[in-house]
């Protein structure tokens, strides 16, 4: 044990916070900071673009979403987008996530505050989110009405799908794990890449964090309230074709 007046052993530093990530490790330095760098470009700024823009156009209305969608449907070269922008990537951070969790070994020695909570947080909200994206994806892009050849038709599919109270239930857990899975992960990649040093500092950063937490939260919240209840007629057989039509696009692209 270092003595009042010894220097303290540089170890201590790290042992009460979260540890940088050091060369010195082999590939799984390079592999760490590959998933740590995925969380937020590319998988980061997708979920940011998807609840705080495109979804929350859904608030204004089913044209204005209509739109929303024809316009990422049309952009060019849209399936390598998907593939090398957002499905490759989640399928790295979150395998190799699930690897980390295994492993138990993280480079974090401790996470700050109340017996770890939050290394946990992270774990659980991670796993939650990813079976939250593979239903997601597997039945908003590859089943039923297809999106990108009927944009039209997008408010009302997910109406259908929120629907059902337990789908509803689900999408909320998804919505608030998936948010606080990537607002505290912005705290965690500062910590480890030494963008922000300092408890001060710190404790700033994690309140901008639950603001942005919050501010997800609300956004996507406010987005699933209006697929459900605005907009719309209640659901039953024909409920999409009613959508359908009513949702058109009066301007924008041309629907394919
Ligand atoms: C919604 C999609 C996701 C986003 C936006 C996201 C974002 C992030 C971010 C920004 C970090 C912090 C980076 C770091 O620790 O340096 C992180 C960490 C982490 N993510 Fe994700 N992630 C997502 C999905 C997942 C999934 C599906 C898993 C699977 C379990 C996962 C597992 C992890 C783990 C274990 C860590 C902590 C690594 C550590 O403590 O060293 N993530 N994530």
């Amino acid at each position: 044990m270092a003595s009042a007046s010894s220097p303290a052993p540089a170890v201590s530093n790290i042992a009460h916070g979260v540890a940088p990530l050091r060369a010195g490790h082999g590939s799984s330095f390079i592999l760490r900071r590959l998933h740590s760098l995925s969380g937020i470009v590319p998988v980061g700024a997708f979920l940011f673009e998807h609840i705080l823009v495109s979804n929350s156009t859904a608030i204004t209305g089913p044209d204005a979403y209509a739109r929303q969608v024809s316009f990422l449907a049309n952009l060019p070269l849209v399936f390598f987008l998907e593939l090398f922008g957002i499905w490759l990537p989640i399928l790295f951070h979150a395998l190799y996530g699930f690897y980390i969790w295994y492993r138990g070994n993280g480079n974090t020695i401790a996470y700050p505050w109340s017996g770890n909570w939050m290394y946990t947080a992270q774990r659980w909200t991670g796993g939650i989110a990813f079976l939250y994206i593979v239903w997601h994806t597997y039945t908003m892009r590859f089943t039923g009405t297809d999106l990108h050849d009927n944009p039209a038709a997008s408010f009302g599919k997910v109406a259908a799908e929120v629907h059902d109270p337990w789908l509803l239930a689900f999408y909320v857990i998804g919505l608030i794990a998936a948010s606080w899975h990537f607002a505290y992960g912005i705290w965690l990649f500062a910590a480890k890449w030494g963008i922000v040093s300092g408890d001060k500092a710190q404790q700033r950063l994690l309140g901008l964090c639950l603001a942005f937490f919050m501010l997800l939260s609300v956004v996507g919240l406010v987005s699933l309230y209006t697929f459900r209840e605005r907009f719309q007629e209640p659901p039953g057989p024909g409920a999409n074709i009613v959508e359908t039509q009513h949702a058109t696009p009066s301007s924008g692209r041309p629907v394919q």
